[in-house]
């Protein structure tokens, strides 16, 4: 119930539980196309990373990405977004990656800042040139890498259009050494870090991802699927936020989920959970099927997933002063829930359990 009391709205929540607005530290939702097609490979047991090793995956998001205007891509990304809204999101982060030029990944980054100058929620934007080796460099990573520190990186600084630098640490995409290398580029022009660590395995024999992140003061590593106690304890010791992406696990389809438990129980991580939401590993807008695959994956309690959407996922994109919370000089950010506390909330399964969603004061989904 709603009724307009000198000139503010009045809601009536009628019990129902109200948290703040959720937030999503980890999306690449700005590209062209879709890989539905991949589907029948990825059914007959066709690994990700060869996919992408052949010319697919990511690489051909990128030839769509490339091939679609600038409208085309702000109005496909409107589109996730707000379906993202209409599922409790008031603050998202978006990375660029499907352009692999200077030209193309700047482009990239201002359809993310148009869109947040546009919609209702509160974007942060990242820059993520190091997503994948693009086809002009087939076979050296290393002249890749070496454009993104020497061009890109001061081409994003320059513009300011970026808070973030993300890298692919990934076997057979870039190094520990040549994430290393960008990172440390980034930090020189201002950028803070994040970094895709141990998605598929662990990077190299005695380096790891994680180890990365706490080496160079990472903000955030994401994903963290492989990572050993050590790159766990390297993590806690240096205040990296680890990130969880249970929806990815759940579509490469490999039964292999970050643990979350021992992140928790043993190393007092303030784990946050994101939903990845991209064209390859995880084309969902939806918070709450994350919610429901961290309960029944993750084995997280329904506070510890609460926690991961909002606060810890605000400090996961530097957001703690306007998102994450129900305090007063924060934004004004909430949702009211179809459901009267929270085990209801984390136990459901794919529908869609917000009846209204609130961001800086205005009703923005009902
Ligand atoms: O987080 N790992 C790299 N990036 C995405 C996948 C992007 C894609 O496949 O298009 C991820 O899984
Ligand atoms: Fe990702």
């Amino acid at each position: 119930v709603t009724e307009t009391v000198a000139g503010l709205t009045r809601v009536d929540a009628g019990g129902a539980l109200v948290t703040p607005g959720l937030v999503d530290p980890h999306t690449h939702v700005v590209y062209g196309g879709n890989r539905a097609a991949e589907m029948k490979l990825k059914q007959q047991g066709v690994p990700y990373l060869d996919i992408l090793a052949g010319g697919g995956g990511i690489l051909s998001t990128v030839r769509a990405t490339r091939a679609a205007s600038d409208e085309e891509l702000f109005a496909a990304a409107e589109v996730r977004l707000l379906e993202m809204a209409r599922y409790g999101t008031t603050t998202v982060e978006i990375k660029s990656g499907y352009g692999l030029s200077t030209a193309e990944e700047l482009r990239i980054l201002r359809v993310i800042a148009e869109l947040d100058a546009r919609l209702p929620i509160s974007i942060v934007g990242t820059f993520m040139g190091a997503h994948a080796v693009p086809a002009e460099f087939r076979g050296d990573a290393d002249a890749y890498a070496e454009t993104v520190v020497c061009e890109m990186i001061p081409a994003v600084a320059r513009q300011g259009i970026a808070r973030f630098c993300d890298v692919f640490c990934e076997r057979g995409v870039f190094t520990v050494e040549q994430s290393r290398r960008i990172l440390e580029a980034a930090s020189d022009h201002g950028l803070a870090r994040k970094i895709h660590a141990d998605e598929i395995a662990v990077s190299g024999d005695e380096e790891s991802g994680a180890g990365l992140a706490a080496e160079v003061g990472a903000t955030s590593a994401d994903h963290l699927r492989a990572t050993s106690d050590q790159g766990l304890k390297e993590l806690a010791a240096n205040g990296v936020s680890p990130v969880l992406l249970p929806a990815t696990s759940f579509c490469l389809g490999d039964q292999r989920y970050a643990r979350a438990r021992v992140m928790i129980d043993e190393y007092d991580l303030p784990v946050a959970l994101a939903t990845d939401d991209n064209p390859g590993t995880s084309p969902t807008e939806s918070l709450q099927l994350v919610m429901a695959l961290a309960t029944l994956n993750l084995k997280m309690s329904p506070e510890e997933i609460l926690a991961g959407i909002t606060v810890n996922a605000a400090r996961a994109i530097s957001r703690e002063r306007d998102a994450g919370t129900l305090e007063l000089g924060k934004r004004g950010d909430l949702v009211i829930w179809r459901a009267y506390d929270l085990d209801m909330l984390s136990y459901r399964l794919g529908v869609n359990q917000a009846s209204m969603v609130v961001a800086a004061g205005v009703i923005i989904a009902n």
